[in-house]
């Protein structure tokens, strides 16, 4: 590129491209198990000098989140599987139902009560 251009980088359709990840529309979160993606390929956190700086906390986060419900039951979607992608003011699409989700308790999974 010429001197000055400016770059910028798209996750979303990095995220899209099918090379990288076949059928990318489809919500299929076990395409990662066992399967990291090649480096750069995968940019939920952004990059470059402004990537976000709460990354690693947002992960650990939800990973204790999750680990926390599902010690408790199972969870099960609460809206159309096939919700759309909602748009509004911001740069981040988002579920356009809100992705809510139902925990059903399931027996015995955890004896000793979830904390
Ligand atoms: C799942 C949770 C999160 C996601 C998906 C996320 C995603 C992002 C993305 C895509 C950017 C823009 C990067 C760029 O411009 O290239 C960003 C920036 C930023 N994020 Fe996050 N973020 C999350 C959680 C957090 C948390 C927990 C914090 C603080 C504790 C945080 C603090 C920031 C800050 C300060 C910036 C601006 C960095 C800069 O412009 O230098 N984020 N985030």
């Amino acid at each position: 590129m010429p001197a000055g251009t400016s770059a910028v980088a798209s996750p979303w359709d990095l995220h899209r491209n099918p090379d990288l990840y076949p059928d990318p529309e489809e919500f299929r979160p076990e395409r990662f198990l066992g399967n990291r993606p090649p480096r750069g390929a995968w940019l939920p956190f952004g990059t470059g000098t402004h990537a976000c700086i709460g990354g690693q906390l947002a992960f650990l986060q939800v990973t204790v989140l999750v680990y926390r419900l599902i010690r408790r039951g199972q969870l099960l979607p609460a809206t159309r599987q096939d919700e759309g992608i909602g748009h509004r003011a911001s740069t981040e699409p988002y579920p356009s139902q809100g992705c809510r989700v139902a925990l059903r308790p399931v027996r015995g999974r955890h004896p000793q009560g979830a904390r």
